[in-house]
């Protein structure tokens, strides 16, 4: 049976999504192997053809061969039905990698990508992380000229602090700042929520299922690639935070169980919960998994419900990222005057 997927207005500037998206990263990165291109092509038109327009990529999702998949997807009309989501600013280089916001690396990656995607615009165009070496106002600045150009149509932030987020939307208005925000990660209230919301800014919550931990909890790992991002970089899957975090998992699928629904519904329901300024990115690729998630929209909270889910993030152990990746906590960017042009 269909669900009716509502839309909603994302920031203040026209940009109009629905209130669920899709999150296409692990289809060829960073879980396990890249997934064969026919499942995920009919992955993603079935989810258009759902209601889920949103579709969410990135430059360093392959890297780049996340894009070249959706542009692929989006052959034979479904360009003009969904709202596409790219980012850039994670420079790849002999398996190095390197946060860029300078001008020049700006606008080549936004035309790299408009390449790959085989689009002449993107409708979402995020700086993925943000360079704490230059200004961010700079950074700003050729993204504006893009959308004066035609090439991005509305500019969004990822992993930006509150004043980053500030001094970005005094020189173009932002539109969504992309944040980790789910049952588990819930730092982001304190600042972040409230700075979008005083400037009317989109919130897309990204990893909303806590990278599938708050959908199967630590059975995920069980069959978990060596190279798999969770078991390297993500402290609260490493083997000293399972035991503890598991709890979490269980009091989720505990009452999942009791409202006759599924942990991802659930996890996804309390994201939904926080406002119509919120489309959150779930990631699958599986259909059933898909239309497991989408139900997650006609599932309804009670304020009480709502309290007591919101309790479990207290009780996480480890960080959402290992030390060495650039987080909103660490990505303040220097005064616009300390900027050198050729520097
Ligand atoms: N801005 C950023 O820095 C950033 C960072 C991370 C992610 N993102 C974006 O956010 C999107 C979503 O985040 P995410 O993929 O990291 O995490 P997520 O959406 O929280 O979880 C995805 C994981 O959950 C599993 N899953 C999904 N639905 C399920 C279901 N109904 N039952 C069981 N397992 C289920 C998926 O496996 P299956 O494939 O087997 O369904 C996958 O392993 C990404 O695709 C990406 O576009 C952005």
């Amino acid at each position: 049976m269909g669900v009716n997927v509502p839309r909603i207005k994302l920031g203040s500037q026209g940009l109009e999504v629905s209130k669920q998206g899709l999150g296409c990263m692990g289809m060829s990165a960073f879980y396990g192997p890249p997934k064969p291109e026919p499942d995920m092509i009919k992955l993603i038109h079935h989810a258009i053809n759902s209601g889920v327009t949103f579709l969410d990529t990135s430059d360093m999702y392959g890297p780049y061969t996340n894009e070249i998949l959706i542009g692929k997807a989006l052959k034979g009309g479904m360009r003009e039905k969904v709202q596409l989501a790219s980012k850039f600013g994670i420079f790849h280089q002999d398996g190095k990698r390197e946060v860029r916001g300078e001008p020049a690396y700006v606008r080549s990656a936004c035309e790299s990508s408009l390449k790959r995607l085989d689009v002449d615009c993107i409708d979402l165009y995020y700086v993925h992380r943000i360079d704490t070496r230059v200004p961010i106002e700079i950074t700003m600045g050729e993204l504006k000229k893009l959308v004066e150009e035609g090439k991005i149509k509305y500019i969004g932030l990822s992993e930006a602090s509150a004043s980053t987020i500030r001094r970005a939307h005094a020189v173009h208005p932002i539109t969504a700042v992309q944040l980790e925000w789910s049952l588990w990660s819930r730092d982001v209230e304190e600042e972040l929520i409230p700075t979008c919301r005083e400037l009317g800014i989109g919130i897309v919550p990204y990893s909303p299922l806590g990278r599938g931990f708050l959908s199967i909890g630590p059975k995920l790992l069980e069959n978990a690639s060596e190279g798999d991002l969770r078991k390297a970089y993500i402290p609260r899957f490493y083997d000293e935070n399972l035991e503890n975090n598991k709890l979490i998992y269980e009091k989720i699928s505990e009452m999942a169980t009791s409202k006759g629904c599924t942990p991802s519904q659930l996890a996804l329901a309390w994201v939904h919960h926080q406002g119509d300024d919120v489309s959150p990115i779930p990631g699958t690729t599986k259909i059933d998994n898909f239309n497991d998630n989408i139900r997650a929209l006609t599932v309804e909270l009670s304020p009480e419900e709502m309290a007591q889910l919101s309790t479990l993030a207290d009780n996480v152990k480890g960080d959402r990222y290992a030390s060495m990746v650039s987080t909103w906590k660490n990505a303040d960017t220097p005064p616009l005057a300390s900027w050198k042009a050729d520097a």
